[in-house]
């Protein structure tokens, strides 16, 4: 009897708990998707080892730009349903799915760096109890969570890897978390039913398949959405070209139910954390396996290309003038709400222009401290109205609504030359005209 008794205790001391669950990394997709599931009524623990985003997160503040997400934040720790420490063991010791949300981030061959998650998964196994299930919802490349394993302390049991990649757009992440177009979760049966239930309030779609297709659900998308943006881009190029209006093209090509409206909008092109390093990473995934994915390469250099034809264009516009010759950029973040400036356009046409000799004033409403480490020449500030004071051309980068409506007019009195260079072909070309400004943008027409 003794022993069985032991293995009772044992297996009690163990005992996990479905609706509490653990993040590992309290960064954009760990925080997000640990305050939803905290919002849907689980227990959540995330764990934080940057301190200062950790004080944060303690104080209730969320330490990044997302819309909405304070005010979620607050409400789930007054209810006491989440909690951000530095302490593996406390946070995981219980839970019954432990999310590993830590960056992968690029290596300079392209291929993603995985020490974050592998150290995760050790620190994970030296406290999961028995029938923990591990979800990596990390972005990586295509074969590796088949790959992974969580050492065990001897005598404990084995515990399974599944992939469950995320599929949330800064700026909009609380709603796409809350009403997903499907949830996918690739590994063993059992295991992606485990992690499927936590999401079962949200009524959505829930594929469930191996982990290597669940990863490369995540590259596939993000890839064919890129390749749509570069698509659309050749096509305004084209415009430009014959006389057409890309407005209307794009239009008539979008209403096409097969090909739907959506990431048709021609201008500068992708930026952020996620398409261009996940492009890259699945090409470099490809040519490891001796294949070249000759589509993604071109969807990059396109959207390469369209950074420098818009600098092109400002440069275009600023010929004959002599002396100091002045260029305000509106927006900064590498698209409108957020204050992510991971490979945003902004940044390379502003150090293109002053590295051809141009004075650059910029403006964000959100993005300046992110910006400002990154752009010690330029004049930034949150006013549109300051930053175009004497200006030769008006840049615009990021569609902020608040940029989309200026008041032409007070901008033209202003300036010290109207012309204005659209890269996101949000501006009114009729207000913008009848205040006088020459009008450039992409594939739109003369
Ligand atoms: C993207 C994916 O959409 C999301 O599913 C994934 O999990 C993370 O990567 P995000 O990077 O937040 O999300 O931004 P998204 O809204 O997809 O836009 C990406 C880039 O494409 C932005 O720079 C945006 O300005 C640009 N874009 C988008 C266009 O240039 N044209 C379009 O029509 C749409």
């Amino acid at each position: 009897m003794a022993p069985r008794t032991e293995r009772a205790e044992d297996s009690a001391a163990h005992a996990v708990d479905d609706g509490v669950v653990c993040v590992v990394g309290g960064g954009y997709v760990g925080l997000v998707t640990a305050v939803c599931l905290a919002e849907l009524g689980r227990t959540v623990r995330v764990v934080e080892t940057d301190s200062s985003r950790l004080a944060a997160l303690r104080a209730a503040s969320a330490p990044i730009y997302e819309p909405g997400l304070d005010d979620v934040l607050r409400e789930v720790i007054a209810a006491r349903r989440f909690e951000a420490t530095d302490d593996m063991g406390v946070a995981v010791t219980g839970a019954g799915v432990v999310f590993i949300a830590v960056g992968t981030p690029p290596h300079e061959d392209a291929g993603a760096d995985l020490d974050q998650v592998r150290l995760a998964l050790e620190q994970i196994g030296a406290y999961a109890g028995d029938g923990t299930v591990v979800a990596i919802k990390s972005t990586v490349p295509p074969g590796t969570t088949a790959g992974l394993k969580t050492p065990r302390p001897a005598g404990r049991e084995p515990i399974p890897i599944v992939a469950c990649p995320e599929f949330l757009r800064e700026g909009n992440a609380l709603e796409d978390f809350r009403h997903p177009p499907r949830i996918v979760i690739g590994g063993a049966d059992l295991a992606c039913k485990r992690v499927s239930a936590l999401f079962e309030p949200l009524n959505a779609p829930v594929i469930i398949t191996d982990a290597t297709s669940a990863e490369l659900v995540k590259y596939g998308a993000n890839a064919f959405l890129a390749m749509k943006i570069s698509f659309i881009n050749e096509i305004a190029r084209i415009c430009e070209l014959t006389g057409g209006d890309i407005d209307a093209v794009a239009d008539g090509i979008g209403r096409d139910p097969r090909i739907g409206k959506s990431f048709l909008r021609a201008g500068l092109g992708f930026g952020g954390s996620c398409f261009p390093k996940d492009l890259r990473a699945l090409d470099e995934t490809a040519s490891y396996h001796g294949h070249s994915f000759w589509m993604l390469k071109a969807a990059l250099e396109v959207n390469r290309v369209q950074r420098s034809r818009f600098v092109a264009r400002i440069q275009e516009a600023l010929e004959g003038i002599t002396g100091e010759r002045r260029v305000a950029v509106l927006g900064l973040a590498f698209k409108p709400g957020t204050d992510d400036m991971r490979q945003a356009a902004s940044i390379d046409v502003i150090r293109h222009l002053e590295s051809v000799g141009c004075t650059v004033s910029a403006c964000d409403p959100v993005a300046i401290p992110a910006a400002a480490p990154r752009l010690r020449r330029t004049t930034l500030t949150g006013d549109p109205y300051g930053c175009v004071e004497g200006a030769d051309v008006v840049a615009l980068v990021t569609e902020w609504p608040e940029y989309c409506s200026l008041d032409w007019s007070r901008i033209a009195s202003l300036v010290r030359r109207r012309t204005v260079v659209d890269g996101r072909n949000c501006l009114d070309v009729r207000a913008v005209r009848s205040a006088g400004f020459r009008y450039v943008g992409v594939g739109r027409s003369a």
